[in-house]
């Protein structure tokens, strides 16, 4: 998986998703919006300049969201991204609209649809997690210039290869060689045993 296989898996696979804004009182508010586009600077959706959801975009431009897609827990991925949105011009409005037939249903005529405004989110952290696969698969990405994403454990100095972090690791995702141990981060459930049981104090979060 790479970031334009999370953007692909948002826009097509799922394209509903369940997006969170903060309201005026930074307390968070979700709601479901459809993932219209994507390309190399971001997803893409709209909303009309009325609602609610609108205002906390304006007042707050970040969103984090999640697309789930399969029939029951273990068979099931997910992707999240959060980050900064912008406001887009009319041609790429035009662009979703185009893309997105069903959205002349819901506002049928060129009237109804000058109250749509697009938006990019442009500038972020992505996360993916696939339960179907065994051990799962995990990865994590930043886009558009944004610091990488936090709490991957990492083996740091000072390990001294006892295998303790090995016998408590439920994904049987850590390896010993000459030189220590390492955590394989793509199957890594980040549940933190492996630091808790460390004698050593090798294992740190990053
Ligand atoms: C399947 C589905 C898809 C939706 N997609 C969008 C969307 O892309 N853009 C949008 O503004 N609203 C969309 N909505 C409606 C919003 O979820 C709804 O307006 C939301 O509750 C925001 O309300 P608020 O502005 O009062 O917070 C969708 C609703 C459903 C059920």
């Amino acid at each position: 998986m790479d970031i334009a296989g999370i953007f692909s898996f948002l826009a097509n696979d799922v394209h509903t998703v369940i997006m969170a804004t903060a309201d005026g009182d930074g307390l968070p508010v979700t709601c479901a919006i459809d993932i219209m586009d994507y390309d190399d600077c971001g997803l893409y959706f709209l909303t009309a300049k009325g609602k609610n959801f609108y205002s906390r975009l304006t007042v707050r431009p970040f969103v984090a969201l999640t697309g789930v897609k399969g029939d029951s827990t273990m068979t099931r991925a997910a992707a999240s991204v959060r980050g900064r949105v912008r406001i887009e011009s009319g041609e790429v409005l035009a662009r979703l609209i185009q893309k997105n037939a069903y959205m002349r249903e819901i506002y049928p005529t060129e009237e109804a649809r000058s109250a749509l405004c697009a938006f990019c989110l442009y500038e972020g952290q992505a996360e993916w997690f696939d339960l179907s696969k065994k051990p799962v698969e995990r990865a994590s990405f930043s886009f558009g210039g944004a610091a990488a994403p936090a709490g991957r454990y990492i083996v740091g100095k000072g390990c001294i290869s006892c295998g303790q972090c090995l016998s408590v690791c439920p994904q049987n995702c850590i390896k010993i060689d000459g030189k220590g141990a390492h955590i394989a981060q793509e199957h890594c459930l980040r549940c933190g045993n492996c630091l808790s049981v460390c004698p050593v104090g090798a294992v740190i979060r990053a």
